[in-house]
């Protein structure tokens, strides 16, 4: 027996893992390759973060780590991507302006993107004892629904929610629809992805029937994966921060009853916000991603455990790629890429 195998049982340290680290902005396009592979453009307009290998089509026997030549990530070797749909804002004109995200708390000079989770209990804490199994090279899954413009429609989602914002520490409850007030220090949302995996398949043609939510109560609860889907994953989680403050001053938009309505709207034209949804392409590294989980790896792997390179955030931020489909994203647009206008309903 090694000394720290001993050293483990005498202390009973339980070897805890949850990283949350930042991925800049990669690229803001109209491409999908996991809902519409091959398709330039795609039907909406995504931020991407993640391996710059990114492409229109995503082979899943595709190497990505060994395709890209950097990623956006801090950990170095993790060159998956990870997307979710773009905000627009509608004046009270009907135009839409595009909402940017920006750095997160403790990564405020990153160039837009994504925080990343990946935990084997629930979030804050440091005593994370769960094992959980790392994805496989060629995995991916999507979480949330499109079409989705009630609560009805949304419930059957766990945790894909939006949190005003009045300053970073002051914050509304989270919901799951669009704030239904202006945020002074932007809106945040957050995107939980299923933890149960069904243990075979690394993709399926929903992109999320190869994963389930726990049978009874939660991930964080540490409620059991249900028969059909075993095996118990990290939890996947984004934190995406859009700055809604250059709206902040410019008049809501109203209906057809004067009443004035939500000026955020998805690119895809939920002006709703049940149709919150995000994809992820796993990529990491040969084993990295389930080195960190059964090590002590502690937010960005400071911990005593799997040691990592990280990149600073000008690396991160030095790692772009040029978009394939070009239009104009940023303008005052008479219409969403793709000719979507908002939907209330
Ligand atoms: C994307 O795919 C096209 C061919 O479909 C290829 O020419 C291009 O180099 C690829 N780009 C990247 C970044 O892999
Ligand atoms: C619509 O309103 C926005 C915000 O006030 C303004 O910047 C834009 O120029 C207007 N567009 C048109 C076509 O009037
Ligand atoms: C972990 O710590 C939190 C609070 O710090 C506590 O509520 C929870 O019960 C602990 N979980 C375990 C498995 O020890
Ligand atoms: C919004 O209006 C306030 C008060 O008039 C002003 O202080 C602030 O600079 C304005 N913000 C923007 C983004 O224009
Ligand atoms: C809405 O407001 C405009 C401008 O104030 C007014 O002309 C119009 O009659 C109002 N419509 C309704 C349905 O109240
Ligand atoms: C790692 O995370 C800690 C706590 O979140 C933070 O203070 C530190 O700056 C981070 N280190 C790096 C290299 O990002
Ligand atoms: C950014 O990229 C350029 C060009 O590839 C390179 O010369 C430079 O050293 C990079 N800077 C950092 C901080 O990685």
């Amino acid at each position: 027996m090694q000394w720290y195998t001993l050293f483990t049982l005498i202390l009973a340290v339980p070897s805890s893992a949850i990283v949350r680290f930042h991925c800049s902005q990669l690229v803001t396009q109209r491409l999908d390759p996991l809902v519409n592979p091959g398709l330039i453009p795609s039907s909406h307009v995504h931020q991407i973060v993640g391996g710059n290998s990114f492409n229109a089509t995503m082979d899943p026997k595709k190497d990505m780590p060994g395709h890209s030549t950097c990623t956006t990530c801090q950990f170095g070797d993790d060159f998956s991507n990870y997307w979710t749909a773009t905000l627009y804002f509608r004046a009270q004109n009907g135009s839409y302006k595009r909402v940017h995200t920006i750095g997160n708390n403790q990564f405020e000079t990153a160039n837009g993107g994504l925080t990343i989770y990946y935990m084997q209990d629930a979030i804050y804490t440091s005593n994370q004892s769960s094992k959980v199994t790392a994805f496989k090279p060629g995995f991916r899954m999507f979480i949330g629904d499109i079409s989705a413009r009630s609560l009805e429609q949304a419930e059957r989602f766990r945790q894909l929610t939006y949190v005003c914002m009045d300053t970073w520490t002051q914050r509304a409850p989270e919901s799951i629809h669009f704030p239904n007030r202006p945020c002074p220090d932007g809106i945040t949302i957050s995107q939980r992805f299923p933890t149960c995996w069904d243990g075979v398949n690394l993709d399926s043609p929903d992109h999320m029937s190869h994963m389930a939510y726990p049978e009874t109560g939660t991930f964080e609860s540490g409620g059991p994966c249900p028969a059909t889907h075993p095996v118990r994953t990290p939890q996947v989680f984004f934190e995406v921060v859009w700055d809604t403050k250059p709206f902040n001053n410019l008049t809501w938009p109203v209906d057809e009853n004067n009443q004035t309505v939500n000026p955020f709207v998805w690119s895809f034209g939920d002006a709703t916000g049940y149709a919150n949804h995000a994809d992820y392409v796993f990529g990491w590294k040969g084993d990295a991603l389930q080195k960190i989980m059964d090590t002590d790896s502690y937010f960005n792997s400071t911990g005593s455990g799997a040691r990592l390179p990280l990149q600073t955030i000008e690396q991160m931020n030095n790692c772009t790629q040029a978009p394939i489909v070009t239009e104009d994203i940023d303008g005052w647009l008479t219409s969403l890429s793709g000719g979507y206008q908002s939907q209330y309903s």
